[in-house]
């Protein structure tokens, strides 16, 4: 029993995985990782992000043959053009620009032949995503890492964003296991999208001492914060705070990572972590095939 979905067959994956596009964590190496293993890898420009960084980036893909994505943040291809330019003209199979009510870069990435998403956390944003022709919906929930829109939790998120769409849905907050991945493939999820449990790969850019932090977390460790969007002068939107690790006295450090970062336990290569999600997430299905099995 393939893991696939209509979605991922159409994008030519073999896996319903999508690495999260995040900012200082999914580079070129670990986006080429995944994509190899059958998912999606994401390259992810973040609030720091520039056209020469995602050209550099690029390169670790050059001789991927494999589908692979490009993901933006709204503002910064605003004040910074050529991000998008640069992102067009790599041809990704995906491009995901999230955190703005401006769509004027679905028409220009649907004229250059490239599939678009964008992160929605309410069914209002959803629905303003599908009437400004966006292909595909990422529904954020609350408990994710990094920047977002907490204002519900990624399940009845999920499901609500469902019922009221057409378009696929991609699942995003929290799926760190197997469990995680049935469960929202189960709900009617297209694949699911994972930021937090990528960051810690070893193919990650993710410098030691954060991914030191992030192998050692508890669930409850987690704070949202706009302290460090705010000190590095980031025009971020009062409504987007950063979910990230917090100290040992409760206080937030700029480590970015959702609540999934329990379940986070080693630098595990991204092929591994992918081949055990899906086994044991089709095992958690399985279960249901027959009857007898379930319990
Ligand atoms: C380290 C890190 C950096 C992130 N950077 C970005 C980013 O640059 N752009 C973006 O759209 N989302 C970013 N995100 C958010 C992810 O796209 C996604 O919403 C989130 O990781 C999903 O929840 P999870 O972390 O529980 O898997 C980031 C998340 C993390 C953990």
């Amino acid at each position: 029993m393939p893991l696939l979905t209509p979605w991922c067959r159409s994008m030519g994956m073999d896996v319903p995985i999508v690495n999260a596009p995040m900012g200082g964590a999914a580079g070129g190496r670990l986006a080429a990782a995944v994509s190899r293993a059958g998912g999606l890898g994401m390259v992810g420009m973040g609030s720091a992000g520039t056209a020469e960084q995602l050209t550099t980036q690029l390169r670790e893909l050059s001789d991927l043959e494999r589908p692979f994505g490009i993901g933006l943040v709204h503002w910064v291809t605003r004040r910074e053009p050529r991000l998008l330019e640069t992102a067009l003209a790599a041809r990704p199979a995906l491009l995901s620009v999230s955190f703005g009510d401006d769509f004027e870069w679905v028409a220009r990435a649907h004229d250059a032949g490239v599939t678009t998403a964008t992160q929605v956390g309410t069914t209002e944003a959803a629905h303003r995503g599908v009437d400004a022709g966006v292909d595909v919906l990422v529904a954020r929930g609350a408990e994710g890492g990094g920047h977002g829109e907490p204002r519900v939790g990624t399940l009845p998120l999920l499901t609500e964003v469902l019922d009221r769409v057409e378009v696929p849905v991609l699942a995003a907050g929290g799926i760190a296991s197997g469990r995680g991945l049935a469960a929202v493939l189960a709900a009617g999820a297209s694949a699911a999208w994972l930021g937090t449990v990528f960051a810690a790969c070893p193919e990650a850019l993710t410098p030691p001492a954060s991914r030191a932090a992030l192998l050692s977390a508890e669930a409850e460790a987690t704070a949202l914060t706009r302290e460090f969007d705010i000190a590095g002068g980031y025009p971020w939107p009062e409504h987007l705070p950063e979910r990230v690790l917090t100290d040992d006295a409760g206080r937030p450090t700029p480590v970015n990572a959702g609540q999934s970062v329990g379940m986070v336990a080693g630098a595990v290569p991204a092929a591994d972590l992918i081949a055990r999600m899906c086994g044991d997430a089709e095992a958690l299905l399985r279960r249901w095939v027959s009857a007898e099995g379930a319990g």
